[in-house]
């Protein structure tokens, strides 16, 4: 694991942004893994700037996100289909026909994950980003999930539905399950930037890096992956020895 701490969120967000710009500008058919949260937004202006402002093209991108709310679906303002729709597909030129999410209003669950599974294996990403709950979740993957786990529906839990709270008007209105990628499906990308800003998550980064690679903190599973990136500002990053 390779681990920066920067000055602030915006200094966070500009370094991941480095990484992504020479992978796209290297690969203009690479595959991206993308997360939903406060997280990446600064990124995503970023890739977005870079657009208008270097002319730098999505036409050839394919993007895979790691989790959907069930439920929810593409056009609810609260869905992750939403939000990368409105971050960053309709601001740049990317086809959304090589845009993925997990469907989130799908009848049949299990199906839906068998499909978004089959559907890993053709577009492994060239770089995932993600970003970590302040429990050590990685996409919705919530401590106790194993490391071989892949597509799933996810009971959320009591601490992940209240930190999401705060995008909902009431905390009733927050989805009890969303469908996530597994750790496996996360630990096939080639290349993983994990993010994170703030000291609510400080404990959740330390025990990433420093704790035990055990299900209890999910993301320590990434110290198993040869090619991590751990993007964090200096409150996020404070308790890292
Ligand atoms: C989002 C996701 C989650 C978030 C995590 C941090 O697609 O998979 O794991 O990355 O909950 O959320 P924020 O960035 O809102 O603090």
């Amino acid at each position: 694991m390779k681990i920066l701490i920067t000055e602030n969120y915006d200094k966070m967000s500009e370094t991941a942004f480095s990484f992504v710009k020479e992978i796209i500008t290297e690969k203009p058919d690479a595959v991206l893994g993308l997360a939903t949260g406060s997280t990446p937004i600064g990124l995503y202006a970023l890739m977005v700037r870079d657009h208008e402002q270097n002319g730098t093209s999505y036409k050839g991108i394919k993007s895979v996100n790691l989790d959907e709310y069930v439920g929810l679906s593409a056009d609810n303002e609260q869905s992750y289909a939403y939000f990368m729709n409105y971050h960053l597909f309709d601001k740049v030129d990317i086809d959304k026909n090589n845009t993925h999410l997990p469907c989130g209003t799908a009848e049949d669950k299990k199906a839906e994950c068998r499909r978004y599974n089959e559907l890993l294996k053709t577009l492994v990403p060239d770089v995932q980003i993600l970003g970590i709950g302040s429990n050590g979740h990685i996409g919705f993957n919530e401590p106790g999930t194993e490391k071989d786990s892949v597509t799933h529906v996810v009971n959320l839990t009591e601490n992940t539905i209240k930190d999401n709270s705060r995008l909902f008007d009431r905390i009733e209105d927050v989805p009890r399950q969303a469908f996530s990628m597994g750790i496996k499906n996360i630990l096939a990308s080639k290349k993983i930037i994990v993010m994170a800003s703030g000291e609510n998550k400080a404990k959740a980064v330390r025990a990433m890096i420093e704790g035990p690679v055990s299900s209890a903190c999910p993301a320590s599973f990434l110290r198993e992956h040869n090619d991590v990136v751990v993007v964090v500002d200096k409150a996020a990053g404070k308790l890292i020895k």
